[in-house]
């Protein structure tokens, strides 16, 4: 590598480009499976998904199950999901759903073959003529593979390698920089997948930039021209929104909530942009959120300046929520602004963070198809207790109906970019060198998973 390549990678700041096989290449998909998802902490459920005692989820991802149990009020804990006995899948995924869950209830864990079951730590409870193996069959090798489980913000995150750093130390700089968000204190508001002809990377990146948004939501560029600075935080990375001349604006303008829009009356324009959010993307805000902008037009005079049209209605926010019962984290403009707009958590989450919401995705290979995905995306939301609505993964068709305005527009890319990128005319990414950062930070971290495929700069 020159001289020139390592400063470029230090900040990914000089253009820089990486070639297209981390999304077309076979043998590059069934080597991430190896290199890659059996190497990496990734998110693989939400703790409210399990609350007793013996409930569990499934976690696909390649040709891997991971069973994740509440074994105890505080504990959970996470195994291959297969028999030691002959290697039967343990626990079935029912055919078209995004995963299994259930409670392991008095039967533990059953192996349907030869019925060789598991209690919730693993061991193994039940073998039928043990003898059989003059006494050769140690618990060694009748219990369960475990799998390294913690969480962080409410997510499980699970991790195959068994010399794995700590998730609190992997998670870094992100896990700091969010925690006042306190992602831990909200719940699922809708959760959404479906299965996209395109590798998991496109379908990612189509949410990694707002450089995307004035041609892909032209509708949008009403509320200002989405200029975004893009950093590399270390194997992950976040945006926030900017100005071409990089800094004259607000620095506290860089996240959703502390968006005013560019129109002449701020009242109306904070108004209007909180309620077409809410109606074209079903996220990144709240009714409670649209409901307060909706009166600030009532509640101030006519040429009240931006900023204090975005203090007060962030103050009626908070007190909006006070009264359902609901506590707006203790989270100061600056915590917000150095988090900015979203985060790319490596390799496969992008989160878009608000104080009492987030909207967030996730995508996996389907297999080790190259050209296959599956994608989620999900709201989250801080309610007052008990009022969290029951939501299930509901597999939906990526029409406008089902993923609403904004996000069926992203998808109009994906397939398409996954067609492009195997063009013979394709010369490999130009991502930009200011705005796309994060895309060409997973390229780089995942160049080091995979020993190939390292940005370089553009000659
Ligand atoms: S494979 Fe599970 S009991 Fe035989
Ligand atoms: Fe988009």
């Amino acid at each position: 590598m020159n001289e020139r390549a390592d400063i470029t990678l230090e900040d990914l700041s000089e253009p820089l480009t990486f070639p297209v096989d981390a999304y077309t290449s076979r043998e590059y998909a069934e080597a991430e499976a190896d290199k890659l998802w059996a190497k990496v902490w990734q998110h693989a459920g939400r703790v409210e998904e399990i609350p007793a005692v013996g409930d569990y989820i499934t976690y696909e991802i390649c040709h891997d199950s991971i069973l994740i149990v509440r074994t105890a009020p505080n504990s959970i804990k996470a195994y291959h999901n297969v028999c030691p006995h002959r290697g039967r899948r343990l626990v079935r995924v029912p055919e078209g759903a995004n995963g299994a869950r259930g409670n392991a209830g008095k039967q533990l864990f059953f192996c349907g073959y030869h019925g060789w079951s598991f209690n919730l730590e693993g061991e193994n409870a039940e073998l039928m003529n043990r003898e059989d193996w003059q006494g050769t069959l140690t618990d060694e090798h009748t219990c369960l593979s475990e799998v390294s489980v913690d969480t962080w913000g409410g997510w499980i995150f699970v991790n195959m390698d068994p010399d794995c750093i700590p998730l609190r130390e992997y998670l870094e700089p992100a896990a700091s920089l969010l925690d006042p968000f306190e992602f831990e204190k909200m719940r699922y508001r809708f959760r959404q997948w479906v299965v996209f002809d395109c590798n998991w990377k496109v379908a990612l990146e189509a949410f990694m930039e707002p450089y995307h948004v004035a041609a892909t939501h032209p509708q949008l560029t009403k509320y200002g021209d989405f200029y975004a600075w893009s950093k590399a935080q270390g194997l992950h990375g976040n945006d926030g929104y900017d100005t071409p001349d990089h800094g004259e604006e607000d620095a506290a303008a860089t996240t959703t909530v502390h968006r005013t829009g560019k129109g002449a009356d701020a009242r109306a324009m904070m108004a209007e942009m909180q309620k077409e959010f809410w109606e074209t993307v079903g996220a990144s805000t709240t009714q409670v959120l649209v409901d307060a902008a909706a009166r600030l037009v009532d509640e101030l005079p006519e040429g009240t300046p931006a900023p204090e049209v975005h203090h007060h209605w962030l103050e009626s926010c908070k007190a909006d929520y006070a009264a359902l019962g609901v506590e707006w984290p203790q989270i100061s403009e600056g915590q917000m602004a150095e988090a900015g707009l979203a985060w790319h958590v490596f390799p496969n989450m992008s989160i878009l963070q608000g104080p009492v919401f987030a909207l967030y995705y996730r995508t996996r290979p389907h297999g080790t198809d190259p050209d296959k995905c599956i994608y989620e995306a999900v709201a989250i939301e801080r309610y007052p207790e008990g009022e969290e609505p029951a939501t299930e993964w509901l597999y939906a068709e990526p029409t406008e109906e089902n993923w609403r305005m904004v996000i069926a527009q992203d998808f109009s890319n994906m397939e398409l970019v996954q067609q492009g990128l195997k063009s013979r005319g394709f010369r490999g990414n130009l991502p930009n060198p200011y705005q796309e950062r994060k895309v060409t930070n997973l390229h780089r971290n995942l160049a080091k998973y995979m020993g190939a495929g390292e940005p370089r700069p553009l000659e």
